[in-house]
């Protein structure tokens, strides 16, 4: 009978299962109760003896109907508690992803394509003096040029420069020839702002110093850089120009098709020309050697802003520094 019962008991399901099988074998009608009341008609001994036998099966059974019934409590809580899991954990910020402005990308990209040129990237300071500013690049204090550069002076004569051509200057004069380098950075200049003039724009600078260095490299060097960055069709077109610190000066534009609209139009980017002597003389005074005496170099500079104005069709320079995200999320992997 144990072992019927231990079957039973142990398969039983669940609760119900279980309370029939305890109704089976210990209710009132049950196997054991039916054995117990069969002990008054057995003789003595023999009645001690089996029912010693009986209360341990009993002990037995109830041992077995308590173990079941733990296990199927357990079981059943567990099934509870995971149906009424509760997510004690709160939901995290959420860090909206920055990017970078559009003017530091397309400065990025502009240092890529000289890089792959060989060039190295520098960067220069803000605030300069009058003399890196304007003396060594052949602008004296009486030239009319200073009109075209007025800007924002600090109280100690020094200046926001205006340009990033005083690195020129400052990197021929802590370096050896040859030079090839481009300088990225602000400028500043004291501006009546309109949609293609800001009061704090920036610039890209390059200088190319070496023996027999041609304007024919000039040309090929902004021909590329126009290539790389507007695609095979782009034309550059040089204009004789005056700029105090090169000698022949050229203005540059870049010939720039809409590739939606097929239309095309040159936009005027910068100047550019080759190294007067009088910056060689001024470096070679301020290096007190003759170092660059007899270099021959080209120098161009540019206004970022004017190229991702044409780049982008952006119609008025201002919107890049109002942090307006309506406008700069637009720009957000735009060169990718
Ligand atoms: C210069 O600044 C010369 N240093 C460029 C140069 C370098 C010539 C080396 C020769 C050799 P310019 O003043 O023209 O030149 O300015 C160059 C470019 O900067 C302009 O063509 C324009 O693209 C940009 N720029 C000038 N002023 C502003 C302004 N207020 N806002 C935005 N961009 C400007």
């Amino acid at each position: 009978m144990v072992e019927a019962a231990r079957i039973e008991i142990e398969g039983a399901k669940d609760e119900k299962a279980l309370q029939d099988a305890r109704v089976k074998y210990l209710g009132k009608k049950g196997h054991l109760t039916q054995e117990l009341k069969a002990l008054s008609a057995l003789p003595t001994e023999e009645r001690r003896e089996r029912g010693a036998a009986l209360n341990r099966v009993k002990g037995e059974l109830e041992a077995l109907f308590t173990a079941r019934e733990e296990a199927l409590n357990a079981s059943a809580l567990a099934e509870r508690l995971s149906a009424e899991r509760l997510d004690a954990t709160l939901p995290g910020f959420d860090f909206p992803a920055g990017g970078l402005h559009v003017i530091t990308r397309i400065i990025d990209e502009l240092s890529d394509i000289f890089h792959g040129l060989g060039y190295a990237v520098i960067e220069g300071q803000e605030v300069e003096d009058e003399q890196h500013n304007f003396d060594a690049l052949n602008i004296p204090a009486h030239h009319p040029a200073r009109d075209m550069w007025d800007t924002f002076w600090l109280n100690d004569g020094r200046l926001l420069r205006t340009h990033t051509s005083p690195m020129q200057v400052r990197y021929m004069q802590a370096h050896e020839p040859p030079v090839r380098i481009v300088v990225p950075g602000k400028t500043f200049r004291f501006e009546q702002t309109d949609a293609t003039h800001e009061s704090m724009f920036h610039q890209l600078e390059g200088l190319v110093v070496g023996p027999r260095i041609t304007m024919a490299d000039l040309k090929g060097t902004i021909a590329h850089m126009a290539r790389a960055l507007f695609g095979p069709r782009a034309r550059v077109r040089f204009q004789p120009t005056f700029f105090p610190f090169v000698e022949p000066g050229a203005e540059f534009s870049i010939w720039w098709e809409n590739p939606r609209t097929g239309e095309g139009r040159w936009l005027e980017l910068g100047g550019c020309g080759m190294v007067h002597p009088a910056v060689y003389r001024a470096v070679c005074d301020l290096r007190g050697d003759d170092a660059y005496s007899g270099m021959t170099g080209f120098a161009f500079g540019f206004g970022v802003e004017r190229l991702a104005i044409i780049k982008y069709g952006v119609p008025d320079i201002r919107y890049f520094y109002q942090n307006d995200l309506r406008v700069l999320r637009q720009f957000r992997g735009a060169l990718e």
